[in-house]
């Protein structure tokens, strides 16, 4: 057989991890990979090369896609999912495994019902795709999140300091919840739960009041904050249509704000895409291995329009359509949790 890889959408890290997974677990059953470039794109265009497994042994903790990423959706380029699957034949595909998340997988799950052999693997440092307990990529994030925190934090306790940290994660709050409380934040703001301007600026007075010298605030590049003047995307919308929330500038908005509120000195910095660059953490490399391996494995029983997910601790499959139903949001107990925890005391 000759299976298609290809990486769609932002990159993030263990997605090489996945590819060298699948390109090794394809040739142990005596398989060639060919490598789709660009994502969708590359399928529209049919542009693609073998992959050895020499080529993908040593990338396992390599940053970004060796194949390169695109945004591109087949259906907003003229005759586009018909180019895609001409290329099935261009390419000499017998079966493709896209890496992704929603909108690379529900184009996937498109060709699906158009009878073309395709299965999933699941990426987004959003961690919202539906059904799966994590993503390629978002722990990498959370640790960078993490990290950005822990180093923040020395610069704004010297100077006594609040610093708000905005980072990405479009309308879901798992980078920010789950980076912000392994980072310590004070505050942790997330599109999916309420905030208000005056309340925060209460609290964080209260924590200086209580004795200490800065204050952190993490908050998602989607959050949306009562008395806050509304934030809207500038800027381009993509082919799937996303806006780049980050042109909303969110946290710059609430340090002017807070610093004028609580008259304390105020910072804010934008993370941007420190979050998906580098290396991936260990957990990003491994669920890259389980699932890119599950895929293969998926191609070769026939078992198409499937994506390998975690549950739990094992890797089960599901429906192409079920990962792509809804958007997953942040588990709101979690959230609370991370959220409760300002030290006023
Ligand atoms: O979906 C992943 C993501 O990193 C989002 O968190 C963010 O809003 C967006 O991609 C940024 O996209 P771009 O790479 O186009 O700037």
């Amino acid at each position: 057989m000759q299976i298609g890889v290809l990486t769609g959408g932002g990159d993030c890290g263990g997605l090489n991890a996945a590819i060298r997974a699948i390109v090794i677990r394809a040739a142990h059953a005596g398989h060639q990979v060919i490598g789709v470039y660009d994502g969708w794109a590359g399928m529209v265009e049919g542009r693609g090369a073998p992959l050895s497994v020499k080529e993908v042994a040593g990338i396992v903790g390599l940053g970004g896609t060796i194949l390169g990423s695109s945004r591109t959706n087949p259906e907003k380029v003229e005759n586009g999912m018909e180019r895609v699957a001409q290329s099935f034949q261009t390419l000499g595909l017998d079966a493709l495994i896209a890496i992704g998340g929603d909108d690379t997988l529900s184009v996937a799950a498109k060709l699906v019902d158009r009878g073309l052999h395709v299965v999933g693997v699941p990426k987004t440092m959003d961690n919202d795709l539906n059904a799966t307990d994590a993503c390629i990529g978002f722990d990498t994030a959370v640790e960078r999140v993490a990290t950005a925190c822990d180093m923040l934090r020395t610069t704004a306790d010297s100077h006594h300091r609040i610093i708000v940290l905005e980072v990405m994660g479009r309308d879901a709050g798992w980078v920010a919840t789950e980076g912000g409380l392994a980072g310590g934040a004070d505050i942790i703001l997330v599109p999916e739960e309420k905030s208000d301007l005056n309340e925060l600026a209460e609290r964080l007075k209260r924590h200086r009041d209580a004795g200490y010298s800065s204050s952190l605030v993490v908050v998602a590049e989607g959050a949306t904050i009562e008395g806050l003047p509304a934030q809207e995307a500038t800027g381009k919308v993509d082919a799937f249509g996303h806006p780049q929330l980050v042109t909303r500038a969110v946290g710059e908005a609430l340090a002017d704000h807070l610093g004028n509120l609580t008259k304390i000195d105020t910072r804010s910095m934008t993370l941007g895409h420190l979050q998906r660059g580098g290396a991936p953490t260990a957990f990003d490399r491994i669920l890259g291995a389980r699932t890119g391996a599950a895929a293969v494995d998926l191609v070769l029983k026939g078992d198409f329009g499937k994506v390998p997910v975690l549950h739990g601790a094992q890797i089960v499959p599901i429906p192409l359509s079920e990962a792509v139903a809804v958007n997953r949001h942040v588990d709101i107990d979690l959230y609370h949790l991370a959220a409760s925890l300002t030290p006023t005391e």
